[in-house]
């Protein structure tokens, strides 16, 4: 038996232990690296470096794959890397890797994956020798590093069989080659975008008959879109937004990407119609046409595109009624944003038989008439914004509204010209809301009561309209209101001592607190930022431009959360509290336009995030704070 044993494990370890020069490879690795992630641990001199972490082998003890993404490694990717001749797969991704990549870890004849992404690799891809023999690569993965330079034309000839290239998040710049295709037939997915590429889209990618995936934006690149891109048939994912493009969508061409399930040409600057032939991409799923100088009326056959879910027009010249479109055919649609175009018409009934929307953003257009009972069959509608339109009822439009137990974002603001904040006590509703916008209308009456059962509120803009009356003081029940924007109106009395007590101005958003998610669409504000999360928004008090009288409170120091703080244009009088110094997170500062008296305190100079402070236009004395 222990001789039996003894051979079996002389066998055994013949068949797989490492080579001497695969370990002196590796260690020659370890030695680059300046934090290892503990692989030392296992890495010993002496113990069969097939048994290694990370290391594995074949039956001929080669190395063939060296796994060690996420490890924490630190240094450089040494050069001995290359000389491992079994290597098939190479996975360094998400460490911190810096330096080059070693020509002779790209060269190498046997790799077929190379995955160093999520590192801090950089210099240019140096250009293969000639004289080196094709390759075997499919995989490589080298986005989010700090590449530089133009692409290295020779190695991708070498690189007959890739099949996947993810380039992405570099600094590249030069042309976009246009050899891919021409040397490797099976490319299937190209990332390339938010590189610094420039020049044209080489028309040769319409040879890449395998491309599903082509990721090109966020680059410099001009030109038209050439028409033999269209014949790369395959695509499903398709996008090239952010670039400086010109030109149309060609009618005849588009229709071609029958298989495209994703196309995303925003930011482009293309002109012209959506062509008719949309409407036989009867697969596409996401439709990002956003900010361009898209004009004309939407065409009929968008309707026939049934596996639509996102339709973005953001931001173009778009016109006419929407009434051409038949949106029953179009079930599966859950964002339509035409936000920013010159839409007319009311908004037609069919859209609410797409009972799976959520966001709905039909502001800054011409959209008339009053909103329809039919929004109630929209049981997900989370954000809907029909701000700056010609909208009207408004006592109409909330009752409706109110039983949307989804809806998180409520922005209305420009319509309902000249209208009456309803009062109505027994409006009930809008568990749900976070964010409710009802600015620029002139709306006149009270703050209502009902406002006070928006228990999850969390952003208020009842800016630019003319409400009277005081501010209530069932303010403090808000508990999680963190950014309140009443000004320019006509606010009346003093500022009430509950204000003082808004536990979301209190304190900082807290961990609890960020329960919710991203928008599928940003929130523009009158600030003219936009955000992608409510989370995300500054924590705001508001009063300016109102009428409030009376003195600032003592303890407005309590409210130590505070981004902004805007008290001007009103009637205040009485000294600045010595507490503001309290409000250490503060930005912004404005008490102008008071009847303020007596010193401006020293220890404001606490306030170290200041950016903006005015308070001219008061009665105030003494010396400035240094
Ligand atoms: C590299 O490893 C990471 C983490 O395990 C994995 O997500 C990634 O897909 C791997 N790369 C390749 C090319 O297989
Ligand atoms: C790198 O890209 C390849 C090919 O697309 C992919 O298989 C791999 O998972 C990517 N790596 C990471 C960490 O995502
Ligand atoms: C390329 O890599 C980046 C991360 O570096 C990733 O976000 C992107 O999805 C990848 N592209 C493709 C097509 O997989
Ligand atoms: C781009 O690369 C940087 C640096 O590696 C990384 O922090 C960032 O997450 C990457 N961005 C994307 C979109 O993958
Ligand atoms: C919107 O349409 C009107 C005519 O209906 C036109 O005068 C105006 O210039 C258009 N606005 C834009 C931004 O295209
Ligand atoms: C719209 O589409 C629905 C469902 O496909 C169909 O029943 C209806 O007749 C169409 N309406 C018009 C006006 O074409
Ligand atoms: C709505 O979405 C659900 C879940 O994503 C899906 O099962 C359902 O088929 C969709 N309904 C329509 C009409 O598309
Ligand atoms: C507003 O809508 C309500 C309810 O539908 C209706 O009773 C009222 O007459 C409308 N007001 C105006 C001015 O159209
Ligand atoms: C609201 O009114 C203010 C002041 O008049 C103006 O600056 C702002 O552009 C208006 N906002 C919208 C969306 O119309
Ligand atoms: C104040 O609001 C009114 C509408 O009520 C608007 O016309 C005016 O431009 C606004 N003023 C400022 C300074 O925003
Ligand atoms: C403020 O109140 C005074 C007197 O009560 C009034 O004359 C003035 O018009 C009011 N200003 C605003 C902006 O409402
Ligand atoms: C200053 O702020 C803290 C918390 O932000 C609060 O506990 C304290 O009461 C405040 N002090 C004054 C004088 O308002």
């Amino acid at each position: 038996m222990p001789l039996f044993g003894l051979a079996l494990m002389l066998l055994l370890s013949l068949s797989s232990s490492c080579t001497e020069l695969a370990e002196s490879s590796l260690l020659q690795f370890l030695a680059g690296l300046s934090r290892d992630g503990g692989i030392t641990m296992s890495w010993r001199n002496g113990r069969d470096c097939c048994t290694w972490e990370g290391i594995t082998c074949n039956a001929d003890g080669e190395v063939t794959e060296v796994a060690l993404a996420s490890r924490g490694l630190e240094g450089h990717v040494s050069p001995s890397l290359g000389s491992l001749k079994g290597m098939l797969r190479l996975n360094l991704s998400d460490n911190s890797l810096s330096g080059s990549l070693p020509l002779e870890v790209i060269s190498s004849s046997s790799m077929v994956s190379l995955d160093v992404s999520f590192n801090r690799l950089g210099g240019s891809l140096l250009e293969l020798p000639s004289s080196t023999p094709g390759q075997h690569l499919q995989v490589l993965n080298i986005s989010s590093n700090f590449f530089t330079g133009s692409f290295a034309l020779t190695t991708w000839e070498k690189a007959k069989n890739l099949v996947a290239l993810n380039a992405s998040n570099n600094s590249f710049s030069g042309p976009v080659p246009s050899s891919f295709c021409t040397s490797s037939a099976s490319l299937a997915v190209l990332d390339l975008s938010h590189n610094q590429f420039s020049g044209h889209i080489p028309p040769e990618l319409g040879n890449c008959f395998a491309l599903t995936v082509l990721k090109a934006g966020y680059n410099k690149i001009t030109g038209t879109i050439p028409d033999e891109l269209f014949d790369a048939t395959s695509l499903r994912y398709l996008s090239v937004s952010n670039n400086g493009l010109e030109g149309t969508l060609d009618d005849a061409q588009i229709h071609k990407l029958s298989n495209l399930i994703f196309l995303d040409l925003a930011m482009t600057g293309l002109s012209g119609k959506i062509p008719d032939s949309i409407g036989q991409l009867k697969r596409l799923e996401e439709l990002h046409l956003e900010h361009n100088s898209m004009s004309g009326e939407l065409p009929t056959s968008l309707s026939k595109c049934a596996s639509l879910t996102t339709i973005s027009l953001r931001g173009n010249k778009f016109r006419g009624e929407l009434t051409n479109i038949n949106f029953s055919t179009l079930s599966n649609l859950k964002t339509l944003d035409l936000c920013s175009n010159n839409f007319t018409g009311t908004i037609p009934e069919s859209i609410y038989s797409c009972r799976n929307l959520t966001v709905l953003r039909l502001s800054v257009n011409k959209f008339h008439g009053q909103l329809s009972k039919g929004i109630e069959n929209l049981k997900f509608l989370t954000f809907l914004s029909l701000t700056h339109n010609n909208f009207r009822n408004i006592t109409n439009t909330l009752h409706i509204l109110k039983g949307s137990r989804n809806l998180k974002a409520l922005l209305i603001g420009v319509n309902f010209r000249h209208e009456v904040m309803p009062q109505d006590e027994t409006m009930d509703g809008f568990e749900n809301l976070q964010v409710l916008g009802i600015h620029n209308f002139s709306l006149t009456g009270n703050l209502p009561i009902w406002l006070s059962k928006l228990t999850n509120l969390k952003v208020l803009l009842l800016s630019n309209n003319r409400l009277t009356g005081p501010i209530p003081p069932w303010i403090n029940t808000l508990h999680t209101l963190f950014y309140i924007d009443i000004s320019n109106n006509s606010l009346t009395g003093e500022i009430p001592g509950a204000l003082m007590e808004m536990p979301m101005m209190q304190q900082e958003k807290t961990m609890a607190y960020l329960d919710i998610k991203y928008f599928e669409v940003p929130i523009y504000l009158p600030s003219a930022y936009q955000y992608r999360s409510i989370n995300a928004l500054p924590q705001v008090l508001n009063l300016s431009s109102n009428n409030l009288t009376g003195i600032i409170p003592l303890n407005i120091g309590q409210l130590g959360a505070l981004d902004s703080l805007d008290l001007s244009l009103n009637n205040l009088s009485g000294e600045i509290p010595q507490s503001i110094s309290n409000l250490t997170d503060l930005m912004v500062l404005d008490l102008s336009n008071n009847h303020l008296t007596g010193p401006i305190p020293t220890a404001l100079g606490r306030l170290n995030f200041l950016s903006k402070f005015n308070v001219s236009n008061n009665d105030l004395e003494g010396p400035i704070p240094v």
